[in-house]
């Protein structure tokens, strides 16, 4: 008995060792393709690239994938697809797992709006039937790592917490347009007006 357990030990470990993300790998697509655009510590520099540092690797590699595979063509999406195209899943699975580890840094949010963004993200608007941001993104915007898959298909909440606030804008205004579908987010932004997405973006690009 105690040997068929630690016969079962071993192999469980093997199993979770050849599907454990290799980070080594994951840093060396990171420094020599993503870099051009997303930093090599995934904190970009430039605020229509999403930073990637800290977000949880479910939803990037998720996202990366879909980018790859002209499932989500939003936005600047496009302009991804030639870096991405010849990628495996593996590969992304390591970048991903990679930039989750990488600290996250944040931007500096406009004083002038700041206190009508904070409303939106920690209290929503109800007038408006708008729930607060924070409910799923959490309180510093941390995100919700996993999520609970299993019963409503959510890879995770993501991480918004710095995030360039022309990112925000650009997805915010994706999910009103449609073109970016999702069950949660799109009703959400479809009751926010140009000055309460401006406000709340702002407010996010700050959050740490
Ligand atoms: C040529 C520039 C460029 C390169 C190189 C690039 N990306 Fe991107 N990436 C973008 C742009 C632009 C967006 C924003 C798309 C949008 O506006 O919807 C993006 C978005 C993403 C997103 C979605 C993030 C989110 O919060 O939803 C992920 C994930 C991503 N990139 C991963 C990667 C990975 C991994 C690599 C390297 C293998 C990479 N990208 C290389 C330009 C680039
Ligand atoms: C009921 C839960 C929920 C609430 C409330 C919520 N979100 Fe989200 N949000 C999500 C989920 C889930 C996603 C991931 C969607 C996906 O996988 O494409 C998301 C994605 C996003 C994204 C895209 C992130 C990226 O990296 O591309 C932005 C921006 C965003 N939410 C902003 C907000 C703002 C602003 C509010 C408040 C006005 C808000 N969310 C309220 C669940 C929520």
């Amino acid at each position: 008995m105690k040997r068929l357990f630690a016969a079962l030990l071993v192999s469980f470990a093997a199993t979770s060792l050849s599907a454990a993300p290799d980070l080594e790998k994951g840093k060396e697509v990171a420094e020599t393709v993503c870099i051009a655009c997303h930093a090599a510590d995934g904190n970009s520099a430039i605020s229509i690239y999403p930073r990637l540092a800290g977000q949880h690797a479910a939803y990037t590699a998720q996202h990366a994938k879909d980018i790859r595979d002209k499932v989500r063509t939003w936005a600047l999406a496009e302009s991804m697809v030639a870096m991405v195209e010849g990628m495996s899943d593996e590969d992304i699975d390591n970048v991903s797992a990679y930039y989750a580890q990488q600290v996250s840094l944040s931007g500096e949010a406009e004083a002038t709006n700041l206190q009508a963004g904070q409303l939106i993200y920690r209290g929503g608007i109800p007038e408006q039937k708008v729930p607060a941001c924070m409910g799923c993104h959490g309180p510093n915007g941390a995100g919700i790592p996993a999520a609970s898959k299993a019963k409503d298909g959510v890879l995770a909440y993501p991480r918004l917490s710095g995030q360039h606030k022309d990112y925000v804008v650009a997805q915010m205004q994706a999910f009103r347009s449609g073109e970016r579908t999702h069950n949660m987010m799109a009703p959400i932004a479809t009751r926010l007006t140009d000055q309460q997405i401006d406000d709340v973006a702002n407010y996010i690009q700050g959050l740490r």
